[in-house]
């Protein structure tokens, strides 16, 4: 049976399900769920075994809010011998197909973690006979297939396979970022994964870069607005609470006691929106919405707090909702929402317009 496997933050596999699902059905393909609580893997078994290849080429994954990483199996759970598994995977795979890179991977959980010790050592000798075998090719093709190799214990594994340009470059979608000791809270890591994620780093020189204008909203005590001055912008940084004394020492960051929600800038020459502040996510989606319309900012990068139920239909509704107010004023945007590895009950949300912003 063929399956798409899909990777998410342990507790979400609902989501994750039930956003594959409707895409697929979307594409006209049809299957079943198989989730385990807490897992962070989910199973997408296809009616139809040919759908597995539709499917991850039909539906970007930057377009999937849960999903951290996906692949379609070649096979089922595979029981390995306790020698010679290097051997079992390689003859599993024969030499029709060739793949650009391989990822070891395990599911997301403590159980997962004590397993990557084995898979990186497994990794040595498996790559070398896939080489061997011509079964991966030697140079780096980033449009090539990648070959997965999900482990649940040391010989349980699951083969698959994804598309380079529509998969996460990143082992089972997680980039590994360093906490900087300077930044005065955790949630940092929020924005620039966020950062890495949504703006291809060719871009960074005209959309990040040193000298911006950044506002933002709910950021005591500062570790977003520490990824914005570190990357050389100049940050109004509005919140009643108090802001990390060294960011203030920078001279980059203007600290503004007031209501995010009332704020308005004053001169027109704001590039970077960021906004994380703790409220009910439809008031935080319009008021993004209203920023990008009015021309007050160029791009907009937020989170958008999640429900205790329902979790999945909040975010479609609250995207529905920016959708709708640029329709009305017939701009064109990008939008795009993902769960990021430091992200936990919240979605981060990237916007911008894609036409000049109306006259209003
Ligand atoms: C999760 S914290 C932000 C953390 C910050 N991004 C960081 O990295 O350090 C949320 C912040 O939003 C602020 N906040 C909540 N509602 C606000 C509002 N209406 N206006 C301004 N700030 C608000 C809170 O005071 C709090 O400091």
């Amino acid at each position: 049976m063929t399956s798409i496997v899909l990777y998410c933050r342990p507790g979400f596999e609902k989501e994750c399900g039930a956003e594959i699902q409707e895409k697929a059905a979307w594409n006209e393909v049809y299957g079943y769920l198989q989730l385990s609580k807490n897992q962070g893997v989910v199973f997408f078994h296809l009616n139809n075994s040919e759908d597995g290849e539709r499917l991850i080429t039909r539906i970007p994954l930057k377009r999937l809010i849960f999903a951290r990483q996906w692949f379609v199996s070649l096979t089922d759970k595979m029981t390995l011998p306790d020698f010679n598994r290097v051997e079992a995977i390689t003859e599993q795979l024969g030499t029709e197909w060739q793949y650009a890179d391989l990822r070891m991977e395990t599911p997301d959980t403590n159980d997962g973690k004590a397993l990557s010790k084995f898979c990186r050592k497994l990794a040595v000798p498996l790559r070398q006979a896939l080489r061997k075998q011509k079964i991966l090719t030697q140079q780096h093709d980033k449009h090539g297939a990648i070959l997965h190799a999900l482990f649940f214990s040391g010989s349980e594994v699951i083969l698959g396979y994804s598309l380079g340009d529509n998969s996460s470059p990143h082992v089972m979608g997680i980039p590994r970022l360093k906490f900087p000791n300077q930044a005065p809270s955790r949630s940092t890591l929020k924005l620039d994964e966020a950062f890495l994620h949504f703006i291809p780093k060719e871009e960074w020189e005209t959309r990040l870069t040193s000298g911006m204008n950044a506002v933002d909203l709910g950021a005591a005590p500062g570790g977003w607005t520490y990824q914005l001055v570190r990357r050389g912008m100049m940050v109004t940084a509005i919140d009643n609470g108090p802001m990390a004394e060294s960011l203030m020492e920078t001279g980059q960051v203007k600290h503004k006691l007031f209501d995010g929600f009332k704020y308005v800038p004053q001169k027109q020459n704001v590039y970077w929106l960021v906004c994380d502040m703790i409220e009910k996510p439809q008031r935080v989606a319009k008021l993004m919405a209203n920023w990008l319309l009015h021309g007050y900012c160029k791009e907009a990068m937020f989170n958008l707090k999640l429900p205790m139920k329902g979790r999945y239909q909040q975010v479609v509704d609250d995207l529905q909702t920016m959708k709708d107010m640029f329709a009305e004023y017939q701009v064109k945007y990008e939008l795009y929402a993902k769960h990021l590895y430091y992200d936990r009950e919240e979605v981060t949300v990237h916007a911008r317009l894609l036409s000049p912003p109306p006259q209003m």
